[in-house]
């Protein structure tokens, strides 16, 4: 999908760019990135919510993969940011990403954190909880600001990969519970407070999502509320912001619906229930981060040791792994892959691709159909853009792979390599150099 073919010698090429040759010119393990499918993910978003004439910001969720190209490249296709701390803030200020499209997101921000993010304009706070409330009130009052925020709300839905369970008691570490009071008396609290200006409600209900259903489930638990507050409070929201949590295909069992159909559903609900209750049409935000870059990043690795276990399995290792990309350790997510140096060869064997640091639990992908390999091929994992960058670590002090962005048969470094003397660069010496 995307850029992705074979060129005449049998190569992956993404973006116009032979993988082989990066690998070779970057060093593996390597992130690439479809720049042109990221652009593609985006306007998909933009265009559904411009074609049905309404008024929305599609925020990035930077966790996905916060760095300064790629929050550029959010800038460029018009996408709002979400940031969820100091970091990812800063990030998306060395950027020059522009501050009134950033939404501040977090459930424990920092009084650092909202400063920053007041003295820097963030265009909304996110606020989560009483603690921040009262914190975010004590600022904007001692330096007499006003700051727009949404209150996040738990709807009492939780949406699983494929089942959603309705929670009478929602169980969450995030956000106002919205059936017992907490959302009434967070929102008696904002606008009682002449610098807090409230446009409204987000919620967030998981990730990895192949449906609509949670989504207008909580549209409606959300327009329930906003009528009581209506009759009640005589407030009127201008935003509801329903999250992220498009679902991507990872592999054969993922079926998703295309980006396009989540947001037209997601429009047609709030419509109706808009009409319903007689209230204005509010603007719709959402924040996609795993639709937006998760299948336009492919990750590079050297093949190296095997280790046969007779009759059981094949290991094969490669230069990687869970310090690029745990989410297999951490979540069994799946992937699929293919030889990059190879890609019309036949598969002759079920391998199974370790990685190179020390726990049984790190392994990318189990029984994996691939010809026979050995140390001269390059394996291409699929699906590495999203969560495997921002995640990465570096466990048994592995360097963190470079990142590169492919377009126009163009290769641009975004991200160096990490080096040996990076790994070592926040150490401080307890004794004088050992002598031996
Ligand atoms: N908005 C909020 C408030 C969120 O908490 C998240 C994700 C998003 C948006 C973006 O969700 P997305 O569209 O990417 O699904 N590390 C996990 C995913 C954690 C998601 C956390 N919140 C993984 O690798 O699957």
């Amino acid at each position: 999908h995307g850029t992705a073919k074979v060129n005449r010698l049998g190569h992956l090429e993404i973006g116009g760019v032979d993988t082989i040759e990066l690998a070779e010119k970057y060093g593996t393990p390597l992130y690439v990135y479809d720049v042109a499918l990221i652009r593609e993910r985006a306007r998909a978003f933009k265009r559904t919510f411009d074609n049905a004439g309404i008024t929305a910001q599609v925020a990035y969720a930077s966790k996905a993969f916060s760095t300064v190209a790629m929050v550029q490249l959010a800038a460029e296709e018009n996408l709002s940011l979400d940031v969820v701390s100091g970091g990812e803030l800063y990030t998306a200020l060395a950027a020059g990403f522009p501050t009134e499209r950033i939404h501040f997101h977090g459930n424990n921000k920092s009084r650092e954190e909202l400063v920053m993010a007041i003295e820097n304009n963030v265009g909304c706070i996110v606020v989560d909880n009483f603690y921040e409330l009262d914190m975010l009130k004590d600022i904007c009052k001692e330096k007499n600001t006003v700051i727009k925020v949404l209150l996040r709300v738990t709807p009492g839905i939780e949406a699983h990969t494929h089942d959603y369970i309705l929670t009478g008691q929602e169980d969450s570490k995030f956000g106002f519970d919205l059936q017992n009071g907490q959302a009434d008396e967070a929102m008696k609290l904002c606008l009682d407070d002449k610098n807090i200006d409230v446009l409204g409600l987000h919620c967030h209900i998981g990730s990895q999502i192949f449906e609509t259903t949670g989504f207008i489930l909580a549209a409606q638990k959300i327009f329930e509320k906003l009528h009581q507050w209506k009759k009640d409070l005589s407030f009127d929201s201008t935003v509801l912001n329903l999250g992220g949590g498009f679902g991507i295909r990872y592999t054969d069992e993922d079926d998703p619906i295309p980006a396009a159909q989540y947001v037209e559903e997601i429009i047609a609900e709030v419509k109706k229930q808009a009409s319903h209750y007689s209230m204005n049409m509010p603007e719709i935000w959402i924040e996609p981060g795993r639709s937006l870059v998760g299948d336009a990043g492919t990750t590079l690795y050297r093949i190296g040791s095997r280790k046969d276990v007779p009759n059981i399995r094949q290991y094969v290792a490669v230069d990687g792994g869970m310090s690029d990309n745990i989410r297999p350790a951490l979540y069994q997510a799946k992937y699929e892959a293919i030889l990059a140096n190879r890609v019309m060869d036949k598969p002759e064997e079920t391998v199974s691709i370790a990685g190179k640091c020390c726990e049984s639990g790190d392994m990318l992908i189990w029984d994996l159909p691939l010809p026979r390999s050995g140390d001269q091929d390059l394996l291409a994992v699929f699906c590495t853009g999203a969560y495997g960058y921002s995640m990465a670590n570096n466990y048994n002090r592995l360097p963190r792979p470079a990142v590169v962005f492919l377009e126009n048969s163009k290769d641009t470094l975004v991200v160096r390599r990490e080096t040996f003397e990076d790994m070592v660069k926040l150490d401080l010496p307890f004794k004088e150099k050992v002598k031996n």
